[in-house]
């Protein structure tokens, strides 16, 4: 079967993915273990992280499927537990402003990649242009809640002004499930991200405030912009 054309979008995804090995390769080393995110802009990350599987030791992997895809290009997977620190922590964004804080978890993965993230010294978000916004909240900000608690999150998600929606049918990697808040601009997002994780049942919300990007390598048709925190 015929590849089919990849859009505009993808391009950008591949060039950042591209800008965040060529960038990573000089600071590798046999000991190096990567910490690796989710996404399809991960995925096109992992791809060209193949190429160079020799000159680092192996990854950590936020989500199940980053886990198999890095397998699948012969890349070792390591449990963070093991690992303990990683030097650098490569994943996409839903959304990113100007302060370097995200909206993540539209892959659903996000308990997993705030823990990986939160062991990383530099966490490098590899982005194309249609993710970078002034106000974080245009794209439904996800919660991962036990699901005996999904109703009673959604509640006082209400009494915040958000328009929960329950992910029909999504499972996390941790068994659990994801409401999305829609109609949520988020004006203060580290108040917000502590806020919405002291609700009882919410396991983690995709606000990444407390620990955001340090460099973002941002996908636009004249290139690739690298900016750093
Ligand atoms: C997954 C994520 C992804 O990083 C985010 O959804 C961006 O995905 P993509 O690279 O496919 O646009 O947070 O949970």
């Amino acid at each position: 079967m015929a590849t089919p054309p990849s859009s505009a979008q993808d391009t950008l995804k591949r060039a950042v993915a591209a800008a965040a090995v060529n960038e990573l390769k000089h600071l590798l080393d046999s000991r190096t273990v990567i910490g690796v995110g989710s996404g399809s802009t991960v995925n096109f990350f992992i791809e060209q992280l193949a190429e160079i599987r020799h000159d680092f030791d192996g990854a950590v992997a936020s989500s199940e499927e980053t886990a198999a895809r890095l397998k699948a290009h012969n890349i070792p997977v390591y449990d963070l537990n093991g690992v303990g620190t990683v030097p650098f922590y490569i994943d996409g964004a839903d959304e990113i402003n100007e302060r370097f804080e995200m909206i993540k978890g539209g892959g659903a993965a996000l308990t997993r990649e705030k823990i990986v993230a939160a062991c990383a010294q530099r966490f490098i978000c590899i982005a194309d242009q249609s993710k970078r916004v002034s106000v974080l909240g245009g794209y439904p900000l996800p919660i991962e809640v036990i699901p005996l608690a999904r109703s009673y999150v959604a509640r006082e998600m209400v009494k915040l002004g958000a328009d929960p929606m329950y992910r029909d049918g999504v499972v996390t990697d941790n068994g659990n499930q994801i409401i999305d808040m829609y109609n949520f601009m988020i004006e203060d997002p580290l108040t917000m991200e502590e806020r919405i994780n002291n609700i009882t049942g919410v396991v983690t919300n995709g606000l990444f405030a407390r620990r955001g990007a340090d460099v973002l390598l941002l996908g636009t048709p004249e290139g690739v912009q690298r900016i750093e925190r």
